[in-house]
């Protein structure tokens, strides 16, 4: 296969880094951490992985601790785009053609997600970590109609009264069902949203996102910027009800990974609205989460949990804000800011590859990931959302070392 790398990546964000006077130019930082060596190191636990994976449409989920066995789930989980994410992110990082095949054949298994109702929010982060990375490494036109299509589908979702997607639309206890009930993870399903809108689809899916994201900044917030986890709406007036949490410690607590979707969420946001509010809302809840990292910078599950230092740690959300805090660094012409965030997610990495990796325990990349504690489930797990993302901030660590913006767009044609 004729593979050619096509820079068409975002201007913007390398002449950011530049103003931002970043000395950023090889692969190995002085603190002595090499990208390379953890990307080499992803590739091998990823092709052992592919090894134990049945031919059967089912897709890799988590591995409990001490165990060598994946759990495997359906295109249905919300988790199934993660794993044909991580394939296409290694076939970004390799070329090798190997890498593709892979990514193409778990990719199609969720294809019956566009032409399904909508059974929940996850929509975006299963197709759009799939089919959206396929579809910007390949071009392929059958990955885009799946993507548009699944974005109407996600648009079914939003009730124009309280102006966001619901997120659960059967009943999940304490959500007041048949309310309207809106979480924090939900953010970054607006990214599925916001492509289709500026790629064919309709324009009424920006506004959407945007209006989603502008009244999830209204309600899901503390005065300190740390977030609720859910919130229930009135459905048909559109007033809030109350704010709670589903997975995190209590009401008032800052559950990790629900913030770091919040940074995640609205660092994209901004990319994609150019809207200075989110950017400066994505700087107050990054905020508070960096001041309240541990000294090793992984979060426990919950910053709350009154049995710190002795609760699990979320190495999820660590790789989901390592990713989120490259970007961020490059939207900031605070020179100091900017070192600070992109120093701080180096360390993340660094970390997570010194003391989080699987190596010759299991097959996935990362340990010591926390699902759903209050449910008892997935608590000190490898878990493949950990894997995606630890990658996804590894490639884009790399491109800032080389000079580069981090989302840098590769296609191979
Ligand atoms: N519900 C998605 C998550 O656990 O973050």
């Amino acid at each position: 296969m004729n593979l050619k790398k096509q820079i068409v990546g975002s201007l913007f964000a390398t002449l950011m880094l530049v103003s931002c006077g970043s000395t950023i130019t090889n692969n190995k930082s002085d603190k002595g951490f090499d990208v390379d060596a953890q990307l080499t190191y992803c590739v091998k636990q990823s092709s052992d992985a592919l090894k134990l994976i049945p031919n059967d449409g089912t897709i890799p989920r988590n591995i409990a601790p001490d165990s060598k066995q994946w759990k495997f789930v359906d295109y249905k989980d919300w988790t199934s785009g993660f794993w044909p994410g991580e394939l296409w992110y290694l076939y970004e990082s390799t070329g090798d053609q190997k890498w593709e095949t892979a990514a193409d054949k778990f990719t199609n298994y969720l294809a019956p997600l566009s032409v399904t109702p909508a059974l929940d929010h996850d929509l975006g982060f299963q197709v759009f970590t799939s089919y959206g990375n396929g579809y910007r490494l390949t071009k392929n036109p059958e990955y885009k109609k799946v993507i548009l299509k699944t974005a109407d589908t996600l648009a079914t979702l939003f009730n124009p009264k309280v102006g966001t997607i619901l997120s659960w639309p059967r009943e999940v206890p304490n959500m007041e069902w048949p309310q309207h009930n809106t979480i924090m993870d939900n953010m970054i399903n607006l990214e599925l949203l916001f492509w289709a809108s500026k790629n064919g689809g309709s324009k009424k899916l920006y506004d959407m996102a945007v209006s989603h994201a502008t009244v999830t900044m209204n309600n899901h917030f503390r005065p300190d910027y740390t977030s609720y986890h859910a919130v229930v709406y009135d459905k048909e007036t559109g007033k809030k009800i109350k704010a709670v949490t589903h997975q995190g410690y209590s009401d008032s607590s800052m559950w990790a990974r629900g913030q770091s979707w919040a940074i995640y969420g609205y660092t994209m946001v901004y990319r994609e609205t150019k809207d200075p509010k989110f950017l400066d809302f994505a700087h107050k809840v990054t905020r508070v989460y960096l001041d309240r990292l541990p000294k090793d910078l992984i979060p426990y599950w919950d910053f709350d949990d009154p049995t710190i230092p002795k609760a699990p740690r979320d190495a999820s959300a660590a790789a989901v804000v390592a990713s989120a805090l490259l970007e961020l660094s490059t939207y900031t012409q605070d020179a100091v800011l900017a070192k600070e965030y992109f120093d701080k997610a180096e360390a993340m990495l660094k970390e997570l590859s010194e003391h989080y990796q699987s190596r010759d325990k299991n097959t996935a990349l990362l340990l010591h990931s926390t699902g759903h504690k209050p449910a008892g489930s997935e608590i000190d797990y490898s878990i493949i959302y950990a894997d995606y993302y630890y990658v996804e901030a590894l490639l884009r660590y790399k491109k800032m070392k080389a000079g580069n913006a981090p989302l840098l767009t590769y296609s191979f044609d």
